[in-house]
C-alpha cells in the first residue's frame, strides 16, 4: 500500500499491511490476529506530524474511529467526546458552529483528532493539554482498552507519554476535551492582538477568533493540500538566561520569550532566517518562503532529501548560535 497519500509531506513509501481502524473492536481483532498480532505496529493518523524516510515495515495502522458529540454539561465546563479518525479542525469548526468556545485558539491545524494529545499540538497561546479532559486507548499487546486523564497523558511541549513510554505500543481510540465555563478568550498573541487593534473589535466572541486564526494560518503557513509539509520542523528550542544573553550580545533582535520557570524559549524561525536558508531549495525539499520554521516538498521530495537539508540547517544553526534545533515530527 502506497503511503504517500496518508502523509501530508506527500513522501513516497510503502507499507506491506495496512489496517483501518474504526473503533476498538477492530484493535482487538488485530491484537488477538494469529499473525499480525505481535508484528510491530506503527499508528497514523492523518500523517501531518511525521517524515517517511523508508518504506514501513511494520504494520501500519490507519486510525479512522468517526464520532463528535457532547457527553456532559457541567456548571464550569461543557465536555466534548471526539472519535481519533475526525479531522482537527472539524472539530473545532463543529464546537463553534454549536456555540461552544474554547478551542478556536487551536483552529486549522492539520490532523487527527487521535495524533492531537501525542504531540500536545498547540498554536496562539493555547495547547491541547489547556483543554483535555480525558482519553481512551487500546494497548496493543494486552487489547485492553484503558481511560486516562490529564496527568498520565505527561503533556510538554509538544510532548506527552505516547511520543515517549508508549510510543508504537497503543493506539488512541477517542478524545475528551473540557471547554470551560464561562469561555474566556485568550488573546496574549502577539498576532492576534495586531488582528483585534486592526479590526478596532473591542470583544471578540469564539467565532471572531477562530476567524482570526484562520487568517494568521492562511498568511504564514503552506496549506499541505498544495505545498506537502508537517508544520514546523523544529521545536523552539528552551535555552538558560545565561545563553540567552550571550546570543542577544552577539544578535540583538534575536526573538526570545520568557518562560515560567527562568528559561527562554527562542524562536527556531527567527535563528533559521538568520542564518539565510528562508526560501532556499535542496533536491525535492525547500524551506518555506514565509516561515524558515516550515521545511516544504517542492515536488518529488524524498524523507531522505527533508532530512538532508534538516540536517544542514541543524548544522548552520548549531554553527552560528551553538543550538541544537530538535526535529518536531516522528521521522521513520
Ligand atoms: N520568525 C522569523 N522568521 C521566520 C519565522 C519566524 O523571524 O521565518 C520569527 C517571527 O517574526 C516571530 C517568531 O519568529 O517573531 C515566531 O514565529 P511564529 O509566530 O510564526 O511562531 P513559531 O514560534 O515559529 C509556533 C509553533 C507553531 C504555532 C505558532 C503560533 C512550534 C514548533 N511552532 O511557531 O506550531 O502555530 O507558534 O502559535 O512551537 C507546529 O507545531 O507544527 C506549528 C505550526
Amino acid at each position: 500500500v502506497s503511503l504517500q497519500s496518508f502523509n501530508t509531506f506527500g513522501l513516497p513509501a510503502v507499507a506491506q499491511t495496512l489496517v483501518r481502524i474504526r473503533g476498538e473492536a477492530d484493535v482487538r481483532r488485530l491484537v488477538d490476529h494469529p499473525r499480525l498480532g505481535r508484528a510491530p505496529k506503527f499508528v497514523l493518523g492523518g500523517g501531518s506530524n511525521v517524515v517517511l524516510t523508508r518504506d514501513v515495515d511494520a504494520v501500519v495502522l490507519k486510525v479512522e474511529v468517526p464520532g463528535l458529540r457532547v457527553v456532559d454539561t457541567r456548571a464550569d465546563a461543557v465536555i466534548v467526546e471526539a472519535g481519533a479518525g475526525e479531522s482537527w479542525h472539524g472539530l473545532v469548526a463543529w464546537t463553534i458552529g454549536q456555540g461552544l468556545g474554547g478551542l478556536e485558539n487551536l483552529a486549522l491545524i492539520p490532523g487527527t483528532v487521535g495524533a492531537a494529545p501525542v504531540q500536545n499540538i498547540g498554536a496562539y497561546g493555547l495547547e491541547l493539554a489547556d483543554r483535555f479532559e480525558s482519553l481512551d486507548y487500546v494497548d496493543l499487546v494486552s487489547g485492553r482498552l484503558l481511560t486516562i486523564d490529564r496527568a498520565t497523558c505527561r503533556f510538554g511541549y509538544r510532548d506527552s507519554v505516547f511520543k515517549q513510554a508508549l510510543a508504537d505500543k497503543c493506539v488512541i481510540t477517542r478524545v475528551r476535551l473540557r471547554l470551560p465555563r464561562p469561555w474566556r478568550p485568550v488573546l496574549d498573541y502577539i498576532d492576534l492582538q495586531r488582528r483585534m487593534a486592526d479590526s478596532g473589535i473591542g470583544d471578540p466572541g469564539p467565532q471572531q477568533i477562530f476567524d482570526w486564526v484562520v487568517e494568521v494560518r492562511r498568511a504564514k503557513l503552506p496549506d499541505p493540500a498544495v505545498i506537502g509539509n508537517a508544520g514546523s520542523f523544529f521545536k523552539n528550542p528552551i535555552v538558560t538566561p545565561e545563553q540567552c544573553r550571550d546570543i542577544i550580545g552577539r544578535d540583538p533582535h534575536l526573538v526570545h520569550y520568557p518562560m515560567d520557570d527562568g528559561n527562554f524559549k527562542l524562536a527556531a524561525g527567527w535563528l533559521i532566517d538568520a542564518c539565510g536558508w528562508k526560501g532556499k531549495t535542496v533536491g525535492g525539499a525547500g524551506v518555506y518562503e514565509k516561515q524558515a520554521l516550515v521545511l516544504v516538498n517542492r515536488g518529488g521530495a524524498r524523507g531522505a532529501e527533508v532530512m538532508t537539508l534538516a540536517r544542514a540547517i541543524q548544522e548552520s544553526v548549531y554553527g552560528r548560535f551553538g543550538i541544537r534545533l530538535e526535529p518536531e515530527p516522528v521521522v521513520l
